[in-house]
């Protein structure tokens, strides 16, 4: 491709977009998408030829990297085969990959109710609870995104709701742990856990158990800030639900298949929630793809009546063939454990180095490929770098640190007042190493505000 041939095409794809698409959670007039020409691995690159590391895996989805060989090797051969079929035949590629998904899920999750992404598993998700129950309210954590559809927002936590409210009626919302901003002014991660257990037994008792049919959460939170929970959290969340007969929901859309160095984030801490919702990762979006993964217990309550949900595209082939192939490869290529030492060796080291350079860095946390800087203006007042929700000027702090990765080639995960590290779980230690020199570098625009000791 020429030099002149591409600056056309850049040209036309970046007016077209300009004119015709709507694109999500945006002021339309304020945004400039960057036109991408190509991705490799863990770049992407743009028309003018400029790569990116990519720190963010798109939307912390592309979790085997861009354009596998086999992956797509995959599609191609499924796409020859069978392109469409309905939901309501047995296929081939539907079948196997329900087959490998509950095989890798913990305990007696054994079927798959296949959905196109996140929010409609987390909607079917509490369909399936509320009707199992017979029970309405739904717990769902502050500081929590679990989808923008009618009932997926309506349990989401953060400001992405605001604008769907009112929302679905019967979704009470909690806090969850999270040590460094406690909820529960806890000052030991044993306090936080036995504190945000209480809080939800306390809301428990005020709200009437008996009319909750589910407590959803982020096994460990993701956009929110990389919540990981303390030891014994799940395990306490999973007494209280079986106490008083309540659905127990991860929502591992983005924590699971990899992100957190396991098949499912709930596996570092060995608790078998009822209901797990994924997608993202199972095939790194190269096609839509999601779903929840049920219960025996759950999945016999709809074996003599009818489950009142469906979708034209559920179990769709060529995205269930794409689920198979990106399965095996994790398992022939070791992937889940490569992006576990990533987070040991590479990231947790390499991230507690930058903290000790940079007074801005408040706190480091994550596992796997999934770690958060938290930055602030100050480590003793825990005072963030930019307000709760920041946008306009008093995002820009954060934006002048964006724009200082970007300059150098690296693409970053910005959140309010944070930075997370989120490549692909495929990503090689040397690259890691190169995206971290580069965030010490970027580090420094932070470092400039900050005004502690
Ligand atoms: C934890 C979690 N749940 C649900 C969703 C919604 O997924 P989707 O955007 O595929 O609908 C997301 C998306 O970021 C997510 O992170």
């Amino acid at each position: 491709m020429t030099d002149t041939l591409a600056q056309t095409d850049e040209a036309r794809v970046r007016a077209d977009d300009r004119a015709h698409v709507f694109h999500s959670w945006s002021a339309q007039a304020l945004i400039d998408p960057l036109p991408i020409a190509s991705a490799l691995g863990s770049y992407f690159s743009d028309y003018a030829g400029k790569s990116y590391l990519d720190f963010s895996s798109q939307l912390v989805n592309v979790n085997i990297g861009y354009q596998h060989p086999k992956l797509v090797a995959a599609i191609q051969e499924q796409a020859a085969r069978l392109c469409t079929i309905s939901p309501a035949f047995a296929n081939d590629a539907r079948s196997e990959a329900a087959r490998l998904i509950a095989e890798l899920a913990p305990g007696d999750l054994n079927q798959v109710f296949f959905t196109n992404g996140g929010a409609e598993a987390t909607e079917n998700a509490i369909r399936l609870a509320r009707l199992h129950t017979g029970r309405h309210k739904v717990l769902a954590a502050y500081r929590s995104y679990h989808g923008a559809t009618a009932g997926a927002i309506a349990m989401t936590g953060d400001p992405r709701r605001w604008g769907a409210e009112p929302s679905i009626p019967g979704v009470v919302h909690y806090w969850g742990p999270y040590l460094y901003r406690s909820a529960f002014h806890a000052s030991t991660a044993a306090e936080e856990c036995e504190r945000a257990l209480q809080h939800l037994r306390d809301l428990l008792m005020v709200e009437g158990s008996h009319t909750v049919a589910a407590i959803i959460f982020e096994t460990v939170v993701g956009t929110n800030g990389i919540l990981v929970p303390p030891d014994g959290y799940l395990a306490g969340v999973r007494a209280i639900c079986d106490e008083f007969g309540i659905v127990m929901i991860a929502d591992e859309v983005m924590a699971g298949f990899g992100r957190c160095g396991e098949w499912f984030a709930v596996d570092a801490w060995g608790v078998t929630p009822d209901l797990i919702c994924f997608a993202k990762g199972v095939n790194s979006g190269y096609l839509p793809l999601g779903g929840v993964i049920i219960s025996d217990r759950i999945a016999e309550s709809f074996q003599q009546r009818p489950y009142p949900g469906g979708l034209t595209y559920s179990g769709h082939p060529l995205a269930c063939g794409s689920a198979v192939a990106s399965i095996n490869i994790f398992k022939e290529e070791g992937i889940v454990e490569h992006a576990r030492r990533l987070g040991t060796e590479v990231i947790g080291p390499g991230l507690r180095v930058l903290a000790e350079r940079h007074p801005s860095i408040g706190e480091v946390r994550g596992l796997g490929v999934f770690w958060a800087l938290e930055l602030v203006r100050d480590r003793d007042t825990r005072e963030p770098l930019v307000p709760y929700n920041a946008a306009g000027a008093a995002a820009g702090p954060m934006n002048e640190f964006a724009a200082a990765c970007k300059e150098r080639g690296l693409w970053p995960f910005t959140h309010f007042n944070r930075t997370h590290v989120v490549p692909p779980c495929t990503t090689s230690a040397d690259e890691l190493r190169s995206g971290l020199a580069i965030l010490d570098e970027a580090l420094d625009t932070a470092d400039r505000y900050y005004t502690g000791a």
